[in-house]
């Protein structure tokens, strides 16, 4: 069942739900062809050649605010990369790593035996990571949901709600 059949409460439930699949569903199932088409072109207008680079990483910088004020454990996790102020270059620098890998993965949504790789890829970099949980990940979704609207126009969340919670869920899968 497609999450925009749903009503809003059963929306969380029903995208919690995916992450019991796994990320192999990113591209098919409710993200339908339609959904896939709309997210593309709404994230383009975050992520494209025009958009500044500076405005890519003040929209980073807010979803990692706010995961941090509410897993403050997360901090500790990116002390090698300037956890201790996402205000510096170090940090910026992740973010550009964060938002190159959302784009991928966001970009192959059409191409789901190359996005079950990309996918598959960013979950062994975080698997790999002591103290990286699927509830953090989970937290990082809620933001991502709360903060695109406010630059996207119209911002469709059905659509992400069904193509992105898969990506979000299959780089989280398995970890504790
Ligand atoms: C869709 C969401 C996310 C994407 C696309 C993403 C992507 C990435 C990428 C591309 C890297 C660099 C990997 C490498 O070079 O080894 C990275 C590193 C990392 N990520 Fe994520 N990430 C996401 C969310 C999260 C969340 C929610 C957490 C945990 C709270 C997290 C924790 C980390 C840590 C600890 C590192 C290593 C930092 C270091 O180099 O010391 N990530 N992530």
């Amino acid at each position: 069942m497609c999450v925009r059949q749903l009503a809003t409460l059963t929306l969380i439930v029903a995208c919690a739900g995916v992450s019991m699949t796994s990320a192999m569903h990113a591209g098919s199932g409710c993200c339908s062809s339609e959904d896939a088409r709309i997210v593309q072109e709404q994230w383009s207008t975050v992520f494209s050649a025009e958009n500044s680079g500076k405005s890519k990483i003040t929209l980073c910088r807010e979803i990692f605010e706010r995961l941090f004020v509410r897993v403050p454990n997360a901090v500790e996790l990116f002390k090698d990369v300037g956890g201790d102020n996402i205000y510096s270059d170090k940090f910026s620098s992740q973010m550009v790593r964060v938002l190159a890998g959302l784009d991928l993965a966001i970009g192959a949504l059409h191409d789901q035996p190359l996005l079950d790789e990309l996918v598959e890829h960013l979950n062994a970099q975080h698997s790999v990571r002591d103290g990286v949980t699927a509830s953090a990940f989970e937290v990082w979704r809620q933001i991502v949901l709360e903060v695109m609207p406010k630059i996207i126009d119209s911002f469709n969340s059905d659509a992400w709600m069904n193509c992105v919670c898969p990506i979000v869920h299959g780089i989280a899968k398995g970890l504790p």
